[in-house]
């Protein structure tokens, strides 16, 4: 099939990628002409395990290419997905969807023959069909339909999640649609991973119910975890002993300095949002959204705790600062709330990240990046360790308690255990939730 994948961001690229690897012919669109450029000479403009392979292989297979001309990679496609970006727009919390519906109106007086349009970007309840009708007002004769396709891939997994989904979730209206689709992801139907078809509006919601609803477990177990805290329990032993139950499930369970991320924090507010527009307000992710907030700031003063509540002149290593590990994405990562409020409290900060420099460099300034976490934690008063990068998982921790000044970890992932870091030679650990 032909493919026109509008928007070469972490979606758009990701997806592109992988439907020419299925087998179909893809050529993304992106307006930013250096960006093309680059990935044409095979750059690829995100880290992402997986990507730069997948894309050269299907690169030289011949499927894959990259345009700034979006009427030309419309013309002849089979499926046409938007796949631009909805940030939070300012002011509101909505969904911004100028990108999409800028994307609709040049799809649809670029249209030549019978396409499906497809939308992959996260949008609200409601966006497929003022897609359909923006594509119908710039091109009455159009022979088109709307398909809502929602992604749920996760950064730094994202092509495996692909290619194993859970789920793959299709809202259709037509038939022919429906077909089209099918088609597309004839692949993974044929390997038994099941396509779910519903209506528009249901494909629109499941989306945001989804990610509002791993938000808000990661938030529940981060309560219970500031619970844990004052009655002398483990967070740890709490999720594995309630995640046992098949109903609740041990996954995104893990306590920590809060959720971050391109998704979870915008499709949150995203959400609230809808539902106070429509007189129905979904009051628990309201409340997920403010204590998120507060868990963030909650990881500040335990830091302040930890080195007698001032701040002033500490030196403090921060092993971690991307949202996740596997990425070199700063969207909303808590660390764009807890450094600067160490820089603010005059400490002196030095982070090592295998990735978020790049990013990070302007987003956090006033602190000093320093490759080698054993580098950054010398002569340091606090190791905070905040993204729980495999690298930081094997610590040698008796040399780097060696190295610090005055050997303490805020382990604000809870990969170390409080025993094991003691005896290393710490004089103070802390965790989250135990
Ligand atoms: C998420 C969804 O998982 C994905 O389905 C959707 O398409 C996009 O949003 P992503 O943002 O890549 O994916 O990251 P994810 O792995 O889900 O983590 C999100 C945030 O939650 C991170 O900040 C992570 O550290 C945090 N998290 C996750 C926890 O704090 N505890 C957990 O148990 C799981």
């Amino acid at each position: 099939m032909r493919i026109a994948m509008i928007g070469t961001g972490y979606v758009g690229l990701v997806s592109g990628a992988c439907f020419s690897d299925f087998g179909h012919e893809v050529v993304c669109v992106d307006r930013d002409v250096g960006k093309i450029e680059r990935l044409r000479a095979g750059e690829v403009p995100i880290f992402e395990p997986g990507l730069e392979a997948l894309l050269e292989k299907n690169i030289a297979a011949g499927r894959l290419s990259f345009t700034t001309d979006l009427a030309q990679a419309v013309d002849g496609a089979e499926a046409v997905f938007i796949a631009v970006g909805t940030p939070t727009r300012r002011g509101d919390g909505h969904a911004d969807l100028t990108y999409v519906m800028g994307a609709a109106q040049e799809i649809g007086r670029a249209l030549t023959g019978p396409a499906v349009v497809v939308t992959k970007s996260t949008v609200p309840v409601g966006t497929n069909r003022k897609v359909a009708d923006a594509i119908r007002a710039a091109n009455p004769q159009a022979e088109f339909d709307v398909a809502s396709n929602p992604e749920f891939l996760r950064e730094g997994a994202a092509i495996d999640d692909f290619m194993h989904p859970d789920r793959v979730v299709v809202g259709v209206e037509s038939e022919r649609a429906r077909k089209v689709m099918a088609e597309l992801y004839r692949p993974l139907s044929l390997r038994e991973f099941p396509v779910v078809y519903t209506g528009l509006e249901s494909a629109e919601m499941i989306k945001y119910a989804a990610n509002a609803f791993l938000a808000t477990k990661i938030t529940f177990i981060n309560e219970i975890a500031a619970l844990c805290e004052r009655v002398g329990a483990d967070v740890k032993a709490v999720a594995r002993g309630i995640g046992m139950d098949g109903r609740i499930g041990d996954k995104f369970l893990h306590a920590g300095p809060g959720y971050g991320g391109s998704c979870f924090p915008k499709d949150t507010r995203a959400l609230a949002r809808i539902g106070q527009e429509h007189a129905a307000p979904v009051q628990i992710v309201e409340t997920v959204i403010k204590v998120n907030d507060e868990v963030k700031r909650r990881m500040i003063d335990k830091i302040l705790d930890l080195c007698e509540g001032s701040l002033r002149d500490r030196t403090i290593a921060v092993l971690g600062v991307t949202f996740k590990p596997n990425t070199d994405d700063m969207r909303d990562a808590p660390a764009l709330t807890i450094v600067p409020a160490l820089v603010g409290a005059g400490a002196k900060v030095r982070i090592s990240d295998p990735q978020g420099r790049h990013e990070g460099e302007a987003l956090l300034p006033g602190v000093k990046w320093i490759e080698n976490p054993y580098q950054a934690a010398t002569g340091a008063d606090l190791v905070v360790l905040l993204t729980e990068w495999n690298e930081f998982r094997g610590l040698d921790l008796a040399r780097m308690a060696r190295k610090m000044a005055m050997p303490r970890m805020a382990d604000l992932r809870n990969i170390y255990d409080r025993d094991e870091v003691l005896e290393a030679g710490f004089t103070a650990y802390v965790g989250v939730g135990r």
